[in-house]
């Protein structure tokens, strides 16, 4: 079967550049290219780690482009201040990566994603595993990028408890009203939270085992290293949750997830709810989203163990 072409919208972040990776060691996706926005650090740190990534992985080919530096609604200060203890100062603590020689296409990130896109109507899929601002410019200012697109894959969200508050998520909590924005458009995106992101774990003896993989292995493990540190500290965990490589999995298997239609609202007022994601529970609500609400999570560790040995063996 062919692969699947991909634009991945991301804010690296420890867990986005182990999605990246994820991305270039799957014969099942042909990464396009990687666009930023501000998230778990800033613009600038996040579009830096993408270039970074890459170039170390073997493909610096791919073309990065910059996208937004702060939310369209409030916080749209610097949200990132709030990842610094989970992501460090550069948003990619431990790694230690070579810096790239590369450096961004002259291109915003939304004109990169508008114009790939519409040349290829019906054909790509669209990954977002960090705020969704850049997705809500895009399809504010190119409506008809949307229907073009062949899925729109989100990673943000929950129904079971918050990781920024008692129920919001990061990437919506974020930019609450981008998200509600996107919500609200009839795309009927994949959406997967934190309900099964939480089960999408690595152990402590996983994130080790890495440290022996040639080439890749003491980069996977440093950045898995600092992030499991950060578990510890925040949620008494000692293992390391993979958000946004799950979303990018489901794209190379979606059978390792199972998906719900959901009416899913965000709450984008300016009260203590901000950011949350719930049901609207009334009878005649369409469905907006299809809710991810269960996974193989067995089978998804296996992949990206799998995937991360393949990619440093070939490296
Ligand atoms: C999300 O927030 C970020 O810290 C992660 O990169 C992930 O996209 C999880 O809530
Ligand atoms: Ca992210």
């Amino acid at each position: 079967m062919a692969a699947t072409p991909i634009i991945l919208d991301c804010d690296p972040g420890i867990d986005d550049a182990i999605a990246m990776l994820l991305a270039l060691a799957s014969p099942e996706v042909d990464l396009l290219a990687v666009t930023t926005v501000v998230g778990n650090t800033s613009l600038v740190n996040a579009t830096r780690n993408a270039l970074d990534v890459l170039e170390w992985a073997g493909r610096p080919d791919i073309p990065v482009a910059a996208g937004e530096a702060v939310a369209i609604g409030p916080p749209n200060d610097i949200p990132w201040n709030d990842a610094i203890g989970v992501h460090g100062e550069t948003g990619l603590d431990g790694a230690n990566l070579p810096r790239a020689q590369a450096t961004t296409v002259d291109e915003h990130a939304v004109e990169l994603i508008a114009r790939t896109v519409l040349g290829r109507p019906g054909e790509i899929t669209l990954v977002a595993t960090g705020p969704l601002t850049n997705v809500a410019l895009l399809l504010e200012r190119h409506p008809a990028v949307g229907p073009a697109l062949r899925d729109l894959v989100v990673m943000g969200g929950s129904l079971v408890g918050g990781n920024m508050s008692p129920q919001a998520e990061f990437n919506i909590w974020c930019d609450a009203d981008a998200a509600a924005q996107v919500l609200a458009l009839g795309l009927n995106p994949v959406v997967v939270g934190l309900d099964v992101t939480r089960r999408a774990t690595l152990s402590e003896a996983d994130v080790y085992g890495l440290e022996q993989l040639p080439t890749l292995g003491p980069g996977i493990h440093g950045m898995l290293k600092f992030y499991l540190e950060r578990h510890i500290v925040w949620h008494g965990l000692n293992v390391v949750q993979q958000h946004d490589s799950l979303a990018l999995a489901w794209v190379i298997d979606p059978t390792l997830l199972s998906l719900t239609p959901r009416a899913i609202r965000v709450d984008a007022t300016d009260g203590e709810g901000r950011g949350e994601t719930y049901v609207d529970e009334d009878p005649g609500a369409q469905p907006t989203a299809r809710w991810a609400d269960d996974l193989h999570a067995a089978r998804f560790r296996e992949l990206l163990l799998e995937r991360l040995s393949a990619l440093a063996d070939a490296r």
